[in-house]
């Protein structure tokens, strides 16, 4: 099977890098090309610059790459996946993209400007229509940004959407319990968080109240308008490894019952699992039954950590119905949900192989070799 498209990962040395490092080794269309971090770890081995913490194996097409400076002109990829520290990520990220790479980001900097995307490919996938207007505006050529959001974000939209489609949403209350590792490495350390609840995270709720009103947000022409759901977050960092677990309530426009929410939760698909796009799970929705799921460490995994589990649906005395969610916070919520944006991109012709872009116009189909490429 043919690798078509040749990616960078920036920032590959952190959490969310080594995921991605870890997903993208049996990716069949996404072939890693280059590593790059910080000058501290620039021109080692990838498996002397990074605190390997996954509980899998270092991949050894990874572990012996040399990783690269964060430069647009030190790396030979079509398109690269950012895992940038926020406080760099911003021009970084410009930088690629005025180079002519596309740059699939996690990071915090672009989220909110008006001409990038905040996607989550299974919840906001028309949200790519902004692609073309924001290369137009920024005169870039080939390049453009793409965002993800933030992690306890992913969560809760995925589980807003079915709702806000079905029956309205008119107000969000959300009280997260989020895992250590969203605090990226070395984090937080285990002095402060072992054996303790820490009910601060520096810009967290303010991310949660106004990155999903844009992700819910409809397309109007070279812009988003925002959707009026208010949204209240109060969040907490618990001494988990991996997985948020955030307790939700919601009032909703229209007359539902809790088995009505189960039922749209349960039956949500969107575009990429039409698509069948390679990391899409076949729900992104896991309904749980049982009066005391989900739970982070038996749930976290759910479809390969693409799933967000939601569990506990009942009436709730003040708004209208609250439930409980889990979501993993370095897969769904971060590298796994980049990826799936990555192979939406392709899916709409956005993301070209650069051998390609010479001859393949606007709007055509790439031609791609083997089972599993975008069609
Ligand atoms: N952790 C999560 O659950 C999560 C979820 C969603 C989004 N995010 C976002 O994803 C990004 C990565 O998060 P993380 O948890 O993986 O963070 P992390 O573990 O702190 O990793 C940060 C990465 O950025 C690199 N870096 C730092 N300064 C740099 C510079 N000046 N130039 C080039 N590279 C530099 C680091 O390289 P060195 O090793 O060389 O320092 C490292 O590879 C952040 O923007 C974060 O907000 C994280």
């Amino acid at each position: 099977m043919s690798k078509r498209y040749k990616v960078a990962i920036l920032g590959a040395t952190g959490l969310v890098g080594q995921r991605f490092v870890q997903l993208l080794e049996s990716h069949p269309w996404f072939e890693v090309t280059a590593l790059t971090a910080s000058g501290d770890s620039a021109g080692k081995h990838y498996r002397e610059a990074v605190h390997w913490l996954l509980d899998s194996p270092l991949p050894p097409s990874a572990a012996d790459r040399l990783v690269s400076r964060t430069h647009a002109d030190q790396v030979d990829a079509d398109f690269a996946f950012s895992a940038l520290d926020s406080g760099v990520a911003g021009p970084i990220e410009e930088e690629f993209a005025r180079a002519g790479l596309p740059v699939v980001s996690n990071a915090a900097p672009h989220r909110m400007e008006e001409d990038v995307p905040l996607l989550l490919a299974d919840v906001n996938p028309e949200h790519v229509a902004l692609v073309p207007e924001q290369q137009r505006r920024r005169g870039y050529s080939t390049g453009f940004l793409v965002t993800n959001p933030n992690c306890s974000t992913a969560g809760l939209v995925t589980a807003l959407k079915p709702l806000d489609d079905a029956f309205g949403l008119d107000a969000v209350s959300v009280v997260t319990l989020q895992a250590a590792s969203g605090a990226g490495h070395p984090g937080v350390s285990s002095v402060e968080l072992l054996d303790n609840v820490i009910p601060y995270i520096a810009k967290e709720e303010e991310k949660l109240e106004e990155e999903p009103r844009k992700i819910l947000g409809r397309v109007a022409g070279p812009r988003i308008e925002p959707t009026s759901v208010v949204v209240s977050a109060q969040v907490n960092r618990v001494p988990v490894v991996d997985g948020h677990l955030e307790s939700v309530s919601v009032k909703l426009r229209g007359k539902a019952s809790p088995a009505d929410l189960a039922r749209a939760f349960a039956e949500y698909t969107s575009e990429p699992q039409r698509a069948g796009l390679p990391s899409a799970p076949e729900f992104p929705l896991v309904v749980r039954r049982e009066r005391n799921r989900p739970q982070t460490r038996l749930d976290r995994m759910a479809s390969g950590g693409m799933a967000v589990v939601v569990g506990r649906i009942r009436r709730c005395p003040v708004l209208d119905f609250r439930f409980t969610l889990l979501v993993h916070n370095t897969i769904r919520g971060a590298a796994g949900a980049a990826i799936l944006n990555a192979e939406w991109l392709a899916k709409k012709r956005l993301l070209v192989p650069r051998a390609q872009t010479g001859s393949v116009g606007a709007g055509e189909e790439p031609r791609f070799v083997g089972s599993g490429a975008p069609t």
